[in-house]
């Protein structure tokens, strides 16, 4: 048998592959070892995240917000397995949701580790480990990626856990640390916090989330600390002794200084992660990694003669959507029609309370840039919905550029943006300018009318403030 493609992973990169190549005509296969479709974002990633933060978001309202809001309810208990149960519903039903889908669009689903063998051969060993070689014109590497280890300290996914076992924890931890202010720390340090954990968050640089806009990133850290999560920013974790009945956290300042130690039950390791190549047979068709492990490609994806790569594995955000769009790209471009991802247009969310939602550049990257360009905020405290919804933390920034009058950037904080975000992306594809938002008009009351004065505030005319 021989294959159009074979896709080495399945998860959002080597699913949406497979998908738009089986849509095209192209004879596919999908290989992957974990026994399930959907990859880290199915699996343990993106969706067992959100289950957990939608829910614990409702525990914490039906004891904060709906006093309030005139609702009485007394005898709120948590019910940590049933929390982690339609969790791992909702993991179930999707991963079997992505295998209909293969079947659907005529993919063959090979379930097993591979492996490149040389040009246009890949070697899959099975869960018994018989093997089998595929033929095929093009390979597609969507390997993904893995937790960054911390070195000198052991991930047990009991006690010091990586995203996957801060996941399944069985109990709540009285008291958490967290390592890394990024996405992870933040979303899953947020659902902890939120049943029950007191949490610190450890952080080697100056700032929380430090890609996003500093702006945004301090609104989100001064609301995090009012919800009680602390925060020991300009700091490292050197080690962590495990003691019978709780773990000794030694931290030092990054920038050297005084060690001291923090108590925890549990320890959330989450400072990055990192490509994942391991025994992929790289050298059969001779790819190299770059320096940090990540597998570059010539601009159109094209790794080696015959060989695409999309997704976490290569460089660019590590991110479900950009997987997805990649890998959309790829089949594209394998049947002969064009492919291309915006890279100015990736969508960023943090899925905490607020979220935070953010696409295009930041004003720190313009400024380093040297673009000159103009500014609109507007805050939720002035929004209708937001006030009458309670919740009125946050703000939107909206970045358009002197010279082209485009929006090359919008940063929000708030209730609800990583919905939000959606119509700034079609805006930005569509070459949009801030006018052309601050002209369209937004149903009231919603939060989205923020975005349309923020607009407004570019050419210095918010209604609403
Ligand atoms: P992966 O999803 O990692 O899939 C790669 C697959 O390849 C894996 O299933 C692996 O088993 C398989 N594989 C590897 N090597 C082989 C081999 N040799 N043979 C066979 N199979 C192999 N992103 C978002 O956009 N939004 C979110 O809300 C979000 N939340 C996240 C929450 C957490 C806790 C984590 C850890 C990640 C989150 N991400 C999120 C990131 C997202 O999961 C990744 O960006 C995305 O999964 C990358 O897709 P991928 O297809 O490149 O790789
Ligand atoms: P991250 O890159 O977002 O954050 C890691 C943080 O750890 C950074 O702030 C970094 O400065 C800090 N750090 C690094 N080394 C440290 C050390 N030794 N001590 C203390 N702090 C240290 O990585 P994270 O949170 O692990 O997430 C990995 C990837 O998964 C992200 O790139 C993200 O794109 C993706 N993801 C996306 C989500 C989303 O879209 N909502 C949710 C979760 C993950």
């Amino acid at each position: 048998m021989s294959y159009d493609l074979v896709i080495i992973g399945g998860g959002p990169g080597g699913y949406n592959c497979a998908i738009r190549a089986g849509q095209l005509g192209l004879k596919t296969a999908i290989i992957e070892s974990r026994g399930k479709l959907g990859g880290t974002c199915l699996n343990v990633g993106c969706i067992p995240s959100k289950a957990l933060l939608h829910a614990s978001e409702y525990f914490e309202a039906a004891t904060k917000t709906f006093p309030s809001m005139g609702v009485k309810v007394s005898g709120v208990e948590l019910d940590l397995p049933q929390m982690l149960k339609q969790k791992d519903d909702a993991v179930d039903g999707l991963t079997k949701g992505v295998e209909f889908l293969m079947k659907k669009n005529k993919v063959d689903y090979v379930k097993g580790f591979g492996r490149i063998a040389g040009k246009g051969r890949v070697e899959v060993t099975g869960p018994d480990g018989a093997k089998q070689t595929l033929e095929t014109k093009n390979i597609v590497i969507a390997t993904g990626s893995e937790p960054t280890p911390l070195p000198g300290i052991d991930i047990d996914e009991d006690r010091i856990v990586s995203s996957t076992g801060a996941l399944s924890l069985k109990q709540v931890p009285k008291k958490l640390i967290v390592v890394g202010a990024g996405v992870i720390g933040l979303e899953l340090g947020s659902v902890w916090r939120r049943v029950g954990a007191e949490v610190t968050v450890v952080e080697f640089l100056d700032k929380i989330t430090p890609t996003v806009d500093s702006e945004i990133s301090t609104a989100f850290q001064k609301i995090l600390k009012k919800q009680g999560v602390k925060f020991e920013l300009g700091h490292k974790v050197v080690g962590v002794e495990k003691l019978r009945d709780r773990l000794e956290v030694t931290i030092e300042p990054a920038k050297g200084g005084q060690a001291r130690t923090l108590e925890a039950d549990v320890v959330l390791v989450a400072i990055g992660r990192r490509p994942f190549t391991r025994d992929l047979g790289l050298e059969a068709v001779g790819i190299k990694t770059d320096q940090r492990g990540f597998i570059p490609h010539d601009g159109h994806f094209k790794a080696a003669d015959g060989v695409y790569v999309i997704g976490d594995v290569t460089t660019g955000p590590m991110l479900a959507h950009k997987a997805e769009e990649e890998g959309i790209a790829v089949a594209q471009i394998v049947a002969g029609q064009w492919g291309h991802v915006n890279y100015d247009v990736i969508p960023n969310v943090i899925y905490t309370y607020p979220e935070v939602a953010t696409v295009g550049k930041s004003e720190e990257e313009l400024k380093a840039a040297g673009v000159e360009y103009k500014v609109g905020k507007f805050n939720f405290m002035a929004n209708s919905r937001a006030r009458t919804n309670h919740e009125t933390d946050g703000l939107v920034k909206v970045l358009e550029e002197v010279a082209t009058k485009k929006v090359v950037g919008v940063h929000m904080v708030g209730a609800g943006v990583g919905e939000m975000i959606g119509e700034i992306c079609v805006a930005m594809e569509f070459g949009a300018s801030a006018e052309d938002i601050a002209r369209t008009c937004h149903a009231h009351p919603t939060m989205s009318e923020a975005i349309r004065e923020a607009a407004k505030g570019v050419d210095g005319w918010v209604m609403q403030s």
